[in-house]
This record gives C-alpha cells, structure tokens and sequence, in this order.
C-alpha cells in the first residue's frame, strides 16, 4: 500500500492544500438501481516539497475508471478533433518523415488522432486499455493494442514492430498513478533520437482560471514545467520542448528526450521563468488558490438558488468529468438543475455521479423549457454557444462558474 502522504515521483511529503471531500468518480454515469451503492473516495490535492509534483492525495485504482464501459470519447468536440488532426500532420511533416518510421500512442482513445496517421500510410500503434474505445479507432482503420501501457507491453511492441520514433499520449499521463512504470516503458520503447509528446493540464492555468473542476480521479497529477523537467531527469531523459494550448481550459504540450539527442527549446525557459514569478509553490499561493474555490462555491449557490427562489428552470450543458467535482462539491442536484443534457449516447439515459441528475440528448434542450443553461462543458463554450445559439435568441441566458459564478 502507498503512504499517502508521499510523492509517488520522488518519495517526498506531500504539503495537502484543497480538500473537495467525498467524491464519486466523474465519468460513473449511473442508473437509478446504482444509487444506493455508488462508489466514493476523497478528493484532495498537495504538493511534493520536493519535486513539487501537483498530485491526488488519495486515489482510485485505474482498473476501476478505465474499462470497456469507459464513456469518454474525443471526437465529440469539432474543435478537439481538429486538434488532434494539425499534430497529426505535424507528426508527418516532421517526426515521421523517412522510411519504416514508427508511431505509438498511448491512450488512443477512439483513434482520432492516429485515424490521420493511417490515412498517411505510416506503421503506427495505440495502446488503449478500453475495450469499447479500441474497437471504434480499429473499426477506423487504427491498428490497436488492447492493454495498458508499462514496462511489459511496451516490451512486446518492440518484439513485434521494433522502437518507436515518436510516443504520443494526449490527456492519458497524468490520469496514470504509475508514471514510473509509463517511463520505463517509454525508455524501452523510443529510439536513441525518438521523442516522448504528452500533452495534460497545466497546473498554473488551473490556478489562474480557479478551474477547480479540472481536479478529479483521473488526474492524479497536474504537471509544470518545473515538475516535469525533474521527473524526466529523474527517469533519465531530458524536457526539451514546452508548448501551451488552448484546449481544455488550458494544457502544455511536454516534448521529453534522450539527454543530448535534442537541442531544448527556448519556450522551456519562458515557462520556468512564468512559473517562478507566480510563486506556483509558494503556500501562500496555494491557499490562496483554495480560498477562491470556496467563494465560487458560494457564489454560484447563491446564484443558483435565487434563480430557482424566482421560478426560473436551470438545466446544464455537458455531462464533463470537470462538473461531477464542481456538482458534488457545491451540492447541486436535480432540485437546482432539473438535467444535463449532452451528445454523448453511452451517457444518455444515466444519471450525474454522486448528484444523479438525469443525462439527456441536447434534443431535450433544443425542444426549450429551461431559462438557463448551466454550462459545465465550459472549455467548449465557443462550439457550443454557437450551436446554441438559437438559445439565446429565444431568451435564455448562459452560467459560467469558473473564475467565477456569472450570468453571460
Ligand atoms: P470534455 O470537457 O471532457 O471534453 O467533455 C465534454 C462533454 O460535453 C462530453 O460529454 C461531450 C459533451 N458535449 C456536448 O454535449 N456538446 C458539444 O457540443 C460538445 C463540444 C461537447
Ligand atoms: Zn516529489
């Protein structure tokens, strides 16, 4: 058993700064006959005083969150999509160019990104551990191996197809509370000039935008350039490129690579030096980070109960793994929301972990009736309040809550 107040990095204590309390996993859409014996943990992050490695102090075991029934599918979102399709032709411009080169991505997902590099022609592999998700990205075309990624896997695709010039992963590193056995694997797999890409929430946007919600079982860690860097020089391999992105309220795009075989970038040294002037391991940011999760909590309550007081119908947009922490900490349920409608068909029907508002198709939504619209898929407000549009036009009126609460 892991002590729970060490850095699964590096072993060192673990300085607990926000306490979310009992938690049911974000992406358990439930049926009703679940109710009674849903599964819950306690959500609470802290800080290495070593390594400075942002992580869940206590957590679930992945066997749990990611199986066959996983509901997360990528290509939900327009934007996401083409996202993933501009790396992909990154990757084949540049990585990729020459013979025989070799693509792994770890947590394929449905094969939205990899779907490009097929198309292309080139050897590429996913390694995916949800069933359900495999079977749609090689019904694509994707070539997949059903399992999760360690030493061991990583070990029998370079049996079968050789080391890999380029090893991917997109929103799957940090959700991984072995990352020493992802780094074994990685150094197993990648050729003597390959390069580890991963791309995951950046800590200091979380802080910045107060987008607690971006804290649930999944992300068990919340990288910065500073952890990062010491976690590659631990596992003997070197931070050479930082990219920050847009997407989903705020990711860095991490480059990792042999010590030497790259030139490190200088986006690395902007980065650190952005980090360093905003004080990301001083306590006292850290508390303060955590006093301003309490007033949105209080100020979107307040909000929400004066709205409903006057009579007026609230539904939410997007059943996210974010809004299950935002629900379950502020205690909103069906008697705030009366449901949350989302496009995604394996949550349709279900209802919200912990809080069990019932999911249905944006169908419902368009057919009106609600006055507000909750907006937990904020990181799509763009897509999604212009596909809404007619929403709008009609009178209704959007709720962000992050920074904080606000009618828009
Ligand atoms: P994410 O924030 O983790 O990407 O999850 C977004 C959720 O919102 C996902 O369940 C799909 C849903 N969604 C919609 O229902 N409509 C949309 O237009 C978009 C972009 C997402
Ligand atoms: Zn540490």
């Amino acid at each position: 058993m892991r002590d729970k107040s060490q850095c699964r990095i590096c072993g060192g204590a673990l300085h607990e700064f926000v306490d979310f309390g009992r938690q049911p996993m974000a992406n358990a859409y439930l049926e009703p006959s679940r109710f009674a014996t849903e599964f819950f943990y306690r959500l609470a992050v802290g800080m290495c005083d070593s390594c400075t490695m942002v992580q869940l102090i206590d957590e679930v075991p992945n066997e749990r969150m990611f199986h066959k029934d996983y509901p997360y599918s990528s290509s939900g979102s327009t934007v996401m999509r083409a996202h993933f399709e501009s790396l992909a032709h990154r990757f084949v411009e540049r990585e990729l160019q020459g013979p025989g080169k070799f693509i792994v991505e770890i947590g394929s997902n449905d094969g939205i990104m990899l779907n490009v590099i097929a198309k292309n022609g080139l050897r590429h592999l996913g390694v995916e551990p949800c069933d359900n998700l495999a079977k749609v990205a090689a019904a694509n075309g994707v070539r997949v191996l059903n399992r999760y990624f360690d030493e061991s896997s990583a070990a029998e695709i370079v049996a079968a197809h050789g080391r890999a010039d380029v090893i991917f992963a997109a929103n799957t590193v940090s959700h991984i509370s072995r990352i020493d056995s992802v780094l074994r694997g990685v150094d197993r797999l990648l050729s003597d000039s390959g390069v580890f890409v991963f791309e995951d929430p950046y800590f200091l946007d979380i802080v910045d935008g107060t987008s607690f919600d971006q804290i649930y079982d999944e992300h068990i860690y919340f990288f910065t350039a500073r952890s990062v860097a010491a976690m590659a020089a631990r596992h003997g391999f070197e931070l050479v490129d930082t990219e920050h992105l847009p997407v989903h309220g705020g990711e860095v795009r991490y480059t990792l690579a042999r010590p030497g075989a790259r030139t490190p970038a200088r986006a690395i040294g902007e980065m650190l030096e952005r980090e360093r002037g905003r004080h990301l391991t001083e306590t006292a940011t850290l508390e303060a980070f955590a006093a301003s999760v309490a007033r949105c909590r209080e100020e979107l309550v307040a909000l929400l109960r004066d709205l409903r007081g006057r009579g007026k119908r609230i539904v939410g947009y997007g059943a996210t793994a974010k809004s299950a922490t935002m629900m379950n900490y502020c205690g909103i349920g069906p008697d705030l929301v009366s449901y949350v409608c989302d496009n995604t068909p394996a949550k349709q029907g279900l209802y919200t972990p912990g809080t069990h508002v019932p999911i249905r198709p944006p169908e419902a939504f368009r057919e009106g009736g609600a006055d507000y619209a909750l907006l937990l898929a904020w990181n799509h407000a763009d897509e999604i309040m212009k596909k809404e549009a007619e929403f709008r036009e009609a009178g209704g009126r959007w709720i962000l809550y992050v920074p904080q609460a606000r009618v828009v």
